[in-house]
């Protein structure tokens, strides 16, 4: 049995089983705890989901992957290899994705907030820049005429629309911080003024309404709020748009046996309403997402070995060597994550899983029904490979783990562990006197 087979048996929910005891006994032996593991083949998997959903439908499409979920440049060259482009944030993500080999032109950078500095970078690499506000378009004007460039742009619009996910991940609803508001005429006159600006080549359009989103209903919404805009822009500025983006988001199943909106649900739920949308608009830009989540979180696990258990007056505790630190999701969002202990099954007691980091919240799962490890143990956290190792940190002096992308019965180091040296890399070799 390879190790991906493992892998898959401990996501079905038999850790206990021996392939799945033998596949993360060896990986732990081999790499240490905490442990980042990614299945290669969970990705291709996912990444040509969407293309099969999406593809058919919409014969003039661009699939985009959001980096933030998953910077390993790794990752990103295996999900660009699957014909998927990339979809940044930060100089550093534009900086992955040429590392990964994309080209300057197919990335397309979308921060609420971005700096001189990385607006001056994105130009230099002819990177399409998803302009956020008014402010932002009048700087990035300036930019490019003083670099002699033209700024390729669209705007991220603020559509309005509540998709029904966690607060914390929602983004286009009014009160959020991201995009042109269409409402108020906001985004009507940012399409007016960048028009008239100089150093700009308007191109589309773009916004994206929260993460984790398992039901349509807001996806629809948006493209039809989106299209008629598109309309408006067509009939009332002579604007013609080579695309329209509507974001990442899709969710993944959190629990067994809950099964969540799939890319063709959603590719046939948008289907319609763009048909009739396009013919009243009478041309047809290209339809774009941009998924991270989707993409990688199921691929990825974290496995982290049991420190100690104790049982309180109140609770019993699994304590792990894996914390907020490393998986973030729990404490920042309450994500709930799978957990398995591996070579354990049978009845199980309530007990919560405690990170090593040394605050009150840093649980990584409260209140589970598990079977009751040992010192020693390994668990897994399952979906970790979305917001997982992306958002983790050198918090108590605690090096960033490792990371290894398992393929078949190989598994690669693809980011090693952080060293105690590293937790001072940038700090002076000898303290100021
Ligand atoms: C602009 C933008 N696009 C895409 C994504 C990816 O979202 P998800 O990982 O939920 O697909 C995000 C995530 O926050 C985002 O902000």
């Amino acid at each position: 049995m390879s190790l991906r087979a493992g892998l898959l048996l401990a996501r079905a929910g038999e850790a206990a089983h021996p392939d799945a005891v033998a596949a993360f006994t060896r990986l732990a032996a081999a790499h240490g705890t905490p442990l980042y593991v990614y299945d290669a083949e969970t990705i291709r998997e996912q990444a040509r989901a969407l293309l099969a959903a999406f593809t058919p439908r919409f014969p003039r499409l661009r699939v985009r992957y959001a980096l933030k979920a998953n910077t390993n440049v790794e990752i990103v060259r295996l999900i660009l290899s699957e014909g998927l482009a990339p979809e940044v944030v930060s100089e550093g993500e534009i900086r992955a994705a040429l590392r990964a080999g994309a080209k300057g032109s197919d990335v397309l950078f979308s921060s609420s907030s971005k700096s001189p500095s990385e607006i001056d970078f994105a130009l230099a690499h002819d990177v399409l820049l998803n302009v956020d506000n008014l402010d932002e378009l009048g700087q990035v004007s300036a930019a490019a005429v003083r670099l002699g460039t033209t700024a390729r742009i669209s705007f991220r619009i603020n559509p309005g629309v509540d998709p029904d996910t966690l607060h914390q991940i929602n983004t286009g609803i009014p009160e959020s911080k991201f995009g042109v508001h269409l409402d108020g005429g906001i985004a009507r006159k940012g399409y007016e003024t960048a028009k008239a600006l100089p150093g700009l080549a308007i191109e589309g359009i773009h916004c994206h309404i929260g993460s984790q989103i398992i039901d349509p209903a807001g996806y629809e919404k948006t493209a039809r709020k989106m299209l008629a805009f598109v309309r408006e822009l067509k009939e009332e500025l002579g604007l013609r748009l080579s695309f329209v983006d509507l974001g990442g988001g899709l969710g993944i199943p959190f629990e067994d046996g809950v099964p969540v909106m799939t890319p063709a649900v959603l590719a046939e739920a948008l289907k319609p309403i763009w048909d009739e949308e396009i013919a009243l608009l009478g041309y047809e830009p290209e339809l774009w997402i941009e998924p991270g989540r989707f993409v990688v979180a199921q691929a990825g696990f974290l496995v982290a070995r049991v420190n100690s258990v104790k049982t309180t007056p109140v609770k019993t505790f699994v304590n792990v060597d894996a914390g907020f630190n490393t998986l973030m999701r729990p404490a920042m969002y309450g994500a709930e994550h799978r957990v398995r202990v591996v070579g354990k099954d049978g009845p199980g007691t309530t007990l919560d899983v405690a990170g090593d980091v040394c605050e009150t919240g840093d649980i990584l799962a409260e209140g589970r029904l598990l079977p009751r490890p040992a010192a020693g143990d390994l668990v897994v956290f399952l979906d970790a490979g979305a917001y997982g190792f992306a958002m983790a940190s050198e918090y108590n002096a605690r090096p960033l783990p490792e990371e290894v992308l398992v393929d078949g019965d190989t598994a690669r180091v693809i980011r090693r562990r952080g060293t105690f040296e590293e937790l001072h890399r940038s700090e002076p070799e000898t303290p100021a006197g």
